[in-house]
């Protein structure tokens, strides 16, 4: 699904729908402000002025730990007022469209709405009726895509490995089920990683998810030799239709990532999960609490990345240097 609808008439990136269809120039740009906002995490006053006096509204019609909240915590560094709709008490509840739910509170002069839905295409529908002066940013639609994640996900490759072209990339586990699978594969491929591995069970892997430029393996201590990068995926347990996996016990004897297997990679290798993580079902705890473990730098890197797309969904230009002010 590629999106004409997240830039204006200019060519300027207006809503963060999907990672398909942005150049590598826009994806290094977001990575590069990214690094400056994360000095704001480190100073002592943790906050800067540029989105003062706009408003967020992050409205989750899914569960959600990280991405909601680091996304409150990005737009309050960025001094943004921010309000989170409990989507069980919400006028959604009562036969109200989505569509007019966020009609109403665009009405109260809402800047960007932060959207996750369990259907695919829903930031997109929204996206489709705002006004320009209003930005969504996509914070996971169904099994489509979570591009914020995989711009979290890059920047923290990048900086503990550089060049993305020389990268072996594995992706592990669920990738039927996985949005964040998907943006991580447009993202890697748009900053120019050619071996980038799939690997699961044959029955959750898309069929001809070959045509992405990814290659795929169901045996996972062949699909791990010498990489450099391991992201792994949780199991889509609510997504699954039908028994697509033998038992759990079998998963993790297959494909759950213990300190074996990451010896057969890189000695270097970096373990990344966007998380939430089923400790003894797709990781072993101490392959998740390991030395190679990047889990909770994702989550603090999540901050900067998600101040970064905020700042450029409002305005393209200028993040970084008003990020200093
Ligand atoms: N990675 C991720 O999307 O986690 P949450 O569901 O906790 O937001």
């Amino acid at each position: 699904m590629k999106s004409l609808i997240q830039f204006d008439q200019d060519g300027r990136l207006t809503h963060f729908l999907t990672i398909r269809g942005l150049n590598r120039e826009t994806l290094s740009e977001i990575l590069d402000d990214a690094e400056s906002f994360i000095s704001i995490g480190e100073r002592q006053i943790r906050k800067v002025p540029l989105l003062r006096g706009r408003t967020l509204v992050n409205l989750f019609f899914e569960d959600s730990t990280r991405t909601r909240t680091t996304f409150e915590i990005a737009a309050k560094r960025l001094s943004a007022d921010v309000i989170n709709l409990n989507a069980s008490r919400l006028s959604t509840n009562k036969g109200e469209r989505i569509l007019d739910t966020i009609r109403t509170l665009e009405a109260m002069h809402t800047d960007i709405f932060v959207i996750r839905d369990n259907a695919s295409g829903t930031s997109h529908l929204l996206a489709e009726h705002m006004p320009p002066h209003v930005h969504i940013i996509n914070a996971g639609d169904g099994r489509h895509e979570h591009p914020t994640q995989a711009m979290l996900d890059m920047f923290t490759i990048r900086r503990h490995k550089k060049d993305f072209g020389d990268l072996r990339v594995a992706i592990v586990g669920d990738i039927l089920h996985s949005r964040v699978a998907r943006s991580q594969i447009h993202a890697l491929g748009i900053l120019g990683t050619r071996d980038i591995r799939v690997i699961g069970p044959r029955t959750l892997l898309p069929t001809e998810i070959e045509r992405l430029g990814v290659n795929t393996f169901s045996d996972l201590d062949e699909g791990l030799e010498g990489v450099d990068v391991i992201m792994m995926l949780r199991l889509q347990l609510e997504r699954m239709e039908g028994q697509l996996i033998p038992s759990s016990q079998e998963y993790f004897r297959r494909y759950g990532l213990t300190t074996e297997r990451v010896r057969r990679a890189d000695p270097d290798v970096i373990v990344m999960h966007p998380g939430p993580i089923n400790r003894g079902l797709e990781i072993a705890s101490e392959v998740a609490d390991g030395e190679n473990s990047l889990i909770l730098e994702q989550v603090t890197n999540g901050i900067a990345v998600r101040m970064s797309i905020m700042a450029k969904v409002m305005d393209g230009q200028n993040s970084s240097q008003e990020a200093d002010k």
